[in-house]
């Protein structure tokens, strides 16, 4: 299969990159390597993985047609999205530019040049203030909490409609905080570990009360490759338009996922407690048992031992972002 990832010097999709070529798929990546963070970190991970990325923003529209020109894909993962809830309220027209008029300019190419199924990344986060647990994807998502939540909202939406109108199969994966070696800088786990390493103190936000799915990154990326291998289920009306949460099912205390990295590493963390920030959501739960129904999906891979393995992987000399 001629496969189109986007996004693919970033933490999710330079593995998944990986993971498709290994199966034999022919795979072309591209990435705008932006510095939203170190972009040191993406060259890395295209290095670690053998990765050959092709420079390339989504929301440039005559770049993409040309490539979409040129390759003719029968699939395209789009994991290319400005992140992170935080940065949202910081600079709100970046989620504009890479999330609306990007996915659009994917839509386009993929109705324009005869693409048969679009896999993209929604998130947790469309859940926004929802109270009910575990979060299912028959919830309602019209409470976002940031424009970040706003943007990946708008994603399934605009899928929905290029699946009614061109029959572009659809499907949309809410990953839930995913963690794991070559992971985000602006996330959680490597904020948390840097600050430690350094004995600085690290930022807990309503004094720890919160929860996190915390997901590993081999469950998302083999739950993404069994999306990405196989055609959506119709839905009733006969259009193949899904939407899957894509978590580990097991919430963990913010505090005892902090005990948890100090225990990896070795090291006691200094917590400095503040409150909420803004944007953020007090818990974050999936019920995956539509993907457990439908791609035979399966979390694996529990926190003590996922977090092992990252700490190995900050520790070693393969982070680039170690000694800084
Ligand atoms: N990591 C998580 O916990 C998580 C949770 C929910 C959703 N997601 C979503 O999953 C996807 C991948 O996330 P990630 O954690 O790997 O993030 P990431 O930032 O590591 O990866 C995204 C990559 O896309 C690239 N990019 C951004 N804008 C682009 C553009 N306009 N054109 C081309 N490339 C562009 C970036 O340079 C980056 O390498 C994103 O859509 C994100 O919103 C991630």
């Amino acid at each position: 299969m001629r496969i189109l990832v986007t996004g693919a010097a970033g933490f999710i999709a330079s593995r998944l990159m990986y993971e498709l070529k290994l199966r034999g798929h022919e795979v072309t990546g591209v990435d705008n390597f932006n510095s939203y963070y170190d972009v040191r970190l993406k060259h890395a991970r295209c290095r670690e993985f053998g990765l050959d990325v092709r420079p390339l923003d989504i929301s440039d529209k005559a770049a993409l047609d040309s490539l979409f020109a040129e390759c003719g894909f029968d699939k395209v993962v789009n994991l290319a999205a400005q992140a992170g809830v935080r940065y949202s309220i910081e600079a709100p027209y970046a989620y504009l530019q890479s999330n609306l008029t990007g996915f659009l300019n994917i839509l386009e190419a993929g109705r324009n040049y005869g693409v048969k199924h679009l896999v993209y990344a929604s998130s947790s986060s469309v859940y926004g203030l929802n109270a009910k647990i575990p979060y299912s994807e028959a919830d309602k998502t019209d409470s976002p909490a940031s424009l970040y939540a706003a943007t990946k909202k708008s994603n399934e939406l605009m899928a929905h409609a290029y699946c009614s109108l061109y029959g572009i199969a659809m499907t949309g994966l809410r990953y839930f905080t995913v963690y794991g070696p070559w992971g985000r800088p602006d996330m959680a786990p490597m904020l948390f570990a840097r600050a430690i390493i350094k004995g600085e103190p690290i930022k807990v936000f309503n004094g720890g009360d919160m929860m996190r799915d915390f997901t590993f990154i081999d469950d998302i990326v083999a739950g993404t490759v069994a999306c990405v291998e196989s055609e959506p289920v119709p839905e009733e009306s006969g259009r193949r338009f899904r939407v899957y949460n894509i978590g580990c099912g097991h919430p963990v205390k913010l505090l005892d996922f902090i005990s948890e990295l100090e225990k990896a590493l070795g090291i006691k963390a200094v917590p400095e407690y503040l409150p909420m920030q803004k944007g953020d959501v007090y818990q974050t739960y999936a019920d995956t048992s539509l993907l457990e129904a439908e791609t035979g999906y399966k979390p694996r891979v529990l926190l003590p031992e996922g977090i092992g393995a990252f700490a190995r992987w900050y520790k070693s000399e393969k982070n680039p972002l170690r000694d800084l």
